[in-house]
């Protein structure tokens, strides 16, 4: 009997879910229902996060009360940051995170508590303390001392404030809010199935989002935002430079890399196979800071590797594309791009744990054998 692979699981429908749709036909992607571009252009992020935990807009009072929540419980755990600091300044930045996260579990009281009520409350203490970690963590490498948060700031303006200790112009907190928003759901991806894998033998929220880190470190997944973000420093960046000679070495060096058969990172998804409903919305924010910054050179390497991959293999930029030179603008450390994915998408992968308890079943998928026959010693 042959049977049928699916290799990577293309193309298969592992289950429902009522968190985000994914519409390659139409090119879209709709958080509980609203288009994600609407999303963007009008909602906070936090306003977001509880659309996806709630599935339904806040009351001006839900709003209220996370908005007390989140900025009481944003400073960073001094036990998390004794981890952090056993941790040698040049390991990846995702195991920073991913080791946080075992931290907060470990220490949780609630961690075994897997009702509603515990695992909402464990997602936006998530959702609040992880801000602290990204920024502690760069700001460290740096030999700069931690800043502490502050509650008269947003989260887009405080997750700024702690990790560069001054006030972001309105302009890069915008950017940087619809980059969070962008980042947040995206249905079955690697890192938020995975989280649904362990949820699903009735681990803890805590073992599901650290299994959803490992996962999303992956240059295939999350990790490709840092990784266009080497693409550019390999290419070279030269702010003296016009965007046009720019755009010229980019396109000369993607036909190299293509011709060597490299993987380009930021460019191709397993689902949107003409182009991700996110990136224009992402672009307008690159273009924002591209101008903000006076850095049109970057862009002259944006467009040039995008017009070279699209000629050669007709292959259309994904949101880490235009996502990883937008975070270099604002000033993160590259390594730092894709601890900025994490805190995003803790909002979908909590989501996607409370949908995956509610209706249970153990994702234990078959294989086919193809190893030697029955044999003896
Ligand atoms: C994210 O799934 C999600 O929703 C993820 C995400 C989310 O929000 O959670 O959207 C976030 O992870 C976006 C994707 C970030 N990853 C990258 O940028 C890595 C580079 N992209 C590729 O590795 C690839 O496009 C994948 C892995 C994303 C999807 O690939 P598929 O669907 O498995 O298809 P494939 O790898 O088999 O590619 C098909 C063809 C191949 O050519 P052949 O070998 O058949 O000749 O296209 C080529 C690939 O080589 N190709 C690329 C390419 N992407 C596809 N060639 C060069 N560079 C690329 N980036």
């Amino acid at each position: 009997m042959t049977e049928q692979i699916y290799k990577g699981l293309a193309g298969v429908v592992a289950d429902h879910t009522a968190v985000s749709k994914v519409n390659p036909e139409s090119n879209s992607l709709l958080y509980r229902g609203y288009p994600v571009q609407e999303l963007a252009a009008e909602l906070s992020f936090e306003e977001v996060a509880l659309l996806l935990w709630n599935g339904e807009l806040p009351s001006a009072a839900e709003k209220e009360e996370f908005r007390g929540f989140e900025r009481s419980h944003r400073a960073l755990d001094p036990r998390v940051r004794a981890a952090i600091d056993l941790l040698p300044l040049d390991c990846h930045p995702m195991d920073v995170g991913r080791t946080a996260v075992s931290v907060l579990g470990a220490n949780h009281p609630l961690s075994e508590d897997s009702s509603p009520e515990a695992e909402l409350i464990k997602a936006k203490e998530l959702f609040a303390a992880f801000p602290a970690v990204v920024a502690y963590d760069q700001r460290r490498r740096r030999e700069l001392e931690l800043v502490e948060p502050r509650e008269d700031l947003d989260y887009s303006q405080n997750f700024l404030w702690m990790t560069f200790g001054e006030e972001a112009p309105e302009e890069v907190v915008d950017a940087f809010r619809v980059s969070m928003v962008l980042y947040a759901e995206h249905s079955f991806n690697a890192s938020t199935f995975t989280a649904r894998v362990v949820t699903s033998t009735l681990a803890d929220l805590h073992s599901a989002v650290t299994a959803a880190i490992g996962a999303l470190k992956g240059p295939l997944h999350g990790g490709a935002n840092e990784a266009v973000m080497h693409t550019f420093e390999e290419i070279g960046i030269d702010p003296a430079e016009t965007r046009e000679a720019a755009a010229a070495r980019a396109k000369a060096w993607m036909e190299q890399a293509l011709a060597e058969k490299r993987k380009v990172m930021g460019f191709g998804h397993r689902v949107y196979k003409s182009g991700d409903s996110r990136v224009p919305t992402m672009k307008q924010a690159l273009d924002a800071m591209v101008e903000y910054y006076g850095r049109g050179e970057l862009m002259g390497l944006y467009d040039g590797l995008e017009a070279a991959m699209g000629e050669a293999k007709n292959i259309l930029p994904n949101l880490d594309y235009p996502a990883g030179p937008t975070y270099h603008l604002m000033g993160f450390d590259t390594e730092m791009f894709t601890p900025l994915f994490i805190a995003a998408r803790i909002t979908g992968w909590t989501a996607h744990i409370a949908e995956q308890r509610a209706n249970n079943a153990l994702i234990r998928p078959l294989s086919a054998y193809n190893g030697p026959d029955e044999r003896h010693l």
